[in-house]
């Protein structure tokens, strides 16, 4: 019998070895500037989490109106691009593997923090109900957002190209698409948010058009193994409804063994943007999609090593990520390897702020354990 994975076992992604199976998972934390633009303390936070085998960044923006929140990083000018370039480079000389998720929220943003001051932009007219927007003065009301003319999307897929080029420029190794939680092209694939007519809106093969379109322009800036995707198939999160999400993602995932992409991102049914909450009713097993994909899987929300380990040894994943522990945990894999106690999540600090939070959690050498 072969002898099964461990989180620390190593492992190969997009050509290149991970020290162990652990990720640190995309989380916004929104310590960029006002411009986007990545700060030394995002330096510090980076190299703290650089233990684990892959280090996603968190979401960030691929132009000024893919943003739904201030301080969020970008990577569409050059200062923020050359402000990158110390980060990534800090995870990586801790022997990490470095990727940029990149991000456009659609109609998840707000006419107070779009360039125009216009409502977003979207598939469809349709505005998320049952969520609040979280605006500098309080939940406000989401809007109904403009409908994207095909001009439009051609020019959103080609700014996902640019981005794709300044992340390789920046540094970092590949680049993970945010292709969940309800925002751009989750609103294209569920049909709860995409009444669209024309080639991408409707059939199946139409409502999954953006995603294979920005893949194919992701792949002319770097190789098709150094990009994953991430999926939340199960989600509900921000109004993101599909009358059969079973087919619609075992339909993407499909499509995405014929790319050859470099990993397959699932977030798991429990999760809710970045709660836990009960499975929904019409939620997709993580292990059905894993196993309809033909290459590396990640699967992220809710785990601790055991259950963990258990993922790992029933062939669900291969690699397993860790948000919430990670944040309070910069050593998260050297707590795992000598079971050394956790942290735990403190409320403060999580999004915006200073290194309150973010940067002052301990790790094991610094409390001399
Ligand atoms: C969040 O800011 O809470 C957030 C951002 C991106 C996600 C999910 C949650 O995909």
């Amino acid at each position: 019998m072969e002898p099964k994975n461990s989180l620390f076992d190593t492992a190969v992604v997009g050509g290149q070895r991970l020290r162990n199976r652990i990720v640190l998972p995309p989380l916004t934390r929104s310590r960029a500037d006002d411009d986007g633009v990545p700060t030394p303390l995002m330096e510090e936070y980076y190299r703290q989490r650089a233990g684990a085998g892959l280090v996603i960044s968190e979401g960030t923006v691929i132009a000024p109106q893919a943003t739904a929140y201030t301080r969020v990083p970008g990577l569409y000018s050059a200062e923020q691009v050359a402000a990158w370039r110390p980060v990534v480079e800090a995870a990586k000389r801790e022997g990490a593997v470095v990727y940029a998720q990149l991000w456009h929220v659609g109609r998840q943003s707000h006419s107070s923090v779009q360039p125009d001051g216009l409502p977003p932009n979207g598939p469809s007219p349709i505005a998320i109900t049952g969520y609040q927007y979280r605006s500098a003065n309080g939940r406000i009301p989401y809007e109904t957002p403009r409908e994207l003319t095909t001009a439009d999307i051609a020019e959103i897929v080609q700014a996902y190209g640019t981005a794709a080029r300044n992340a390789v420029s920046a540094g970092f190794d590949g680049v993970e698409l945010h292709a969940a939680n309800g925002y751009l092209i989750d609103q294209f694939l569920n049909d709860g948010s995409n009444c669209r007519t024309d080639l991408y809106g409707g059939s199946l093969e139409n409502r999954t058009r953006f995603l294979r379109e920005v893949i194919t322009e992701l792949a002319r800036h770097l190789p098709m193994d150094r990009i994953g995707v991430r999926l939340s198939p199960s989600s509900d999160w921000m109004d993101a409804h599909d009358s059969d999400k079973r087919t619609l993602y075992s339909t993407v995932v499909r499509q995405l063994n014929d790319f050859r992409i470099g990993y397959l991102h699932l977030v798991e049914p429990e999760i809710a943007g970045s709660t836990t909450v009960d499975r929904p009713a019409d939620s997709v097993p993580t292990a059905e999609l894993a196993a309809l994909f033909d290459g590396v899987v990640i699967v992220t929300g809710g785990h601790d090593q055991a259950s963990a380990e258990r993922l790992l040894a029933d062939g669900t994943a291969d690699l397993v990520g860790f948000g919430r522990l990670f944040i309070s945990n910069p050593d998260l894999p050297r707590r795992f390897q000598t079971q050394a106690p956790l942290e735990p999540l403190r409320p403060t600090g999580i999004y915006g702020g200073g290194p309150e939070g973010y940067t002052d959690y301990p790790s094991l050498a610094a409390s001399g354990a």
